[in-house]
């Protein structure tokens, strides 16, 4: 019998695709630049299954058309908003994503922001490889304490958890929590949290808030000029999950305006476009969408992959389905 067919939408680890070819009739994106919504129509005619990420979309019309030869979206990372699962269960696609794999990766990058913000760390870089240090002094570069600090978490899944741990168990924070459901009493009791009812009240009472809460349409703006005017005038806003879950232009100008200490963004609306206004704010952090970005966690996600393809392939129920 032949192999299935197998379009990858960007380049993995090698280690990764080397094992994806002994087992799959494979094609690699060797240019490794993003696939038009136009072309990813096209491949659903041609090939068994599509290994989509974050920067491939697939909106409903990509769906539309003649019935698809792909079965199944093997998605290469957690966040899968960027595929309309809906329009995928309609065409009797699969839809599998990555999670478990780069939770501990994603707490240790927004554990980096919150670090490098609230010390100032970017600023402080900047200034020394301007050659504009002078040295020493006791008024020099004065950020805020980590240790001890309130910390929001929105979104406590397996990555607000992680940062919990980071949080509370290594640097003494107090943790608080945001979630749509009510969080089991002994995961909360792991990190002597407390769950607050809603976002509007977390807000005021939080030195940090982290947001590791899915994006997609539900959670657009979710934190707007609104909620940001509710954080305190010295608080820090760090968001590793999903650019669109931030107004940009609003913490444009909360930043601005210094109605908040300053924040931190692994993720932005626009991805790779950094409006000005952020690139110019200097109590802002920011990296390059970096979460799962380690050597074992990439390959960990291709691998978490593999399996999904394994067992679908194999006629069984692939593991980590989400549609
Ligand atoms: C994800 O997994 O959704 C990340 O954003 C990319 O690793």
């Amino acid at each position: 019998m032949s192999k299935p067919r197998i379009l990858v939408t960007r380049r993995w680890p090698q280690s990764v695709e080397k094992r994806m070819a002994e087992s799959f009739d494979v094609d690699l994106n060797l240019a490794d630049k993003p696939l038009t919504l136009a072309e990813i129509r096209e491949a659903m005619g041609r090939y068994d299954a599509i290994l989509p990420t974050v920067t491939d979309r697939l909106p409903s019309m990509v769906f539309e058309g003649p019935a698809p030869r792909t079965k199944i979206l093997a998605n290469y990372g957690v966040g899968f908003a960027h595929i309309d699962t809906d329009a995928a269960k309609d065409r009797g696609i699969t839809v599998t994503n990555t999670p478990d794999v780069l939770s501990e990766c994603t707490a240790d990058i927004a554990m980096t922001l919150m670090l490098m913000v609230a010390r100032r760390a970017g600023e402080g870089e900047r200034e020394l490889r301007d050659g504009k240090w002078s040295g020493w002094r006791p008024t020099h570069m004065i950020g805020t304490r980590v240790s001890g600090a309130t910390l929001g978490i929105i979104g406590f899944g397996r990555i607000g958890q992680a940062m919990a741990q980071r949080a509370h168990h290594g640097f003494g924070m107090k943790i608080l929590v945001q979630n749509r459901s009510a969080v089991p009493a002994e995961i909360l009791a792991r990190y002597n949290a407390v769950q607050v009812p809603t976002i509007d009240e977390l807000l005021p009472q939080c030195d940090f808030v982290s947001l590791h809460c899915p994006g997609g349409t539900a959670n657009r703006h979710l934190i707007n000029g609104r909620r940001l005017d509710l954080m305190r005038p010295d608080a820090f806003l760090i968001n590793t999950a999903r650019g669109e879950v931030v107004d940009e232009h609003a913490l444009a100008q909360a930043l601005w305006f210094g109605t908040i200490g300053g924040a931190g963004l692994d993720v932005f609306e626009r991805e790779p476009h950094i409006p000005q206004e952020l690139m110019d704010a200097d109590n802002l952090v920011m990296l390059p969408h970096l979460g799962s970005a380690s050597r074992e966690t990439r390959e960990a996600m291709g691998l978490r992959v593999l399996d999904n393809l394994t067992d679908f392939f194999g006629g069984r129920a692939p593991r980590d389905r989400v549609a």
